[in-house]
C-alpha cells in the first residue's frame, strides 16, 4: 500500500495532482466524499485531468475535451480511445491509500 494524501487534502467534487516515487502520476478524486485514483495524465495526448473539469462523476480533460468516467477509468467520449488505469483506493484513518 502506498499513501497518496490525506483525507481533507482533496475537497469534495476535486482533484489533486500527487506525484510518488514508482508511478505514473496520479490524480486523486473526490467525488462524494469518495476517493478515486487514476493515472493523471490523459490517454490522448499530454495534458493534465487535475486541470481539467469534474462534473458528477466525469472528468473532462482540458485540452480536447475528452472525458472519462473517474470510477472505471472508461472512456466516455473521444477523442481519446483508451481508459483510465485506476487504482483500488482505500481510507485508512485519515490516509488515503492505493493498494499494490
Ligand atoms: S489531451 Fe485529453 S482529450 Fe486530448
Amino acid at each position: 500500500m502506498r499513501v497518496v494524501c490525506r483525507v481533507g487534502d482533496v475537497a469534495d467534487g476535486c482533484v489533486k495532482r500527487v506525484e510518488l516515487d514508482g508511478y505514473a502520476p496520479l490524480a486523486v478524486f473526490n467525488i462524494g466524499e469518495r476517493y478515486y485514483v487514476t493515472d493523471d495524465t490523459c490517454t490522448h495526448v499530454d495534458a493534465s485531468l487535475a486541470e481539467g473539469t469534474i462534473e458528477g462523476d466525469v472528468v473532462t480533460c482540458p485540452f480536447h475535451r475528452g472525458r472519462f468516467h473517474i470510477p472505471s477509468g472508461k472512456v466516455v467520449s473521444r477523442p481519446p480511445k483508451c481508459d483510465l488505469r485506476t487504482y483500488v483506493v482505500e481510507v485508512l484513518g485519515d490516509e488515503v491509500v492505493i493498494v499494490e
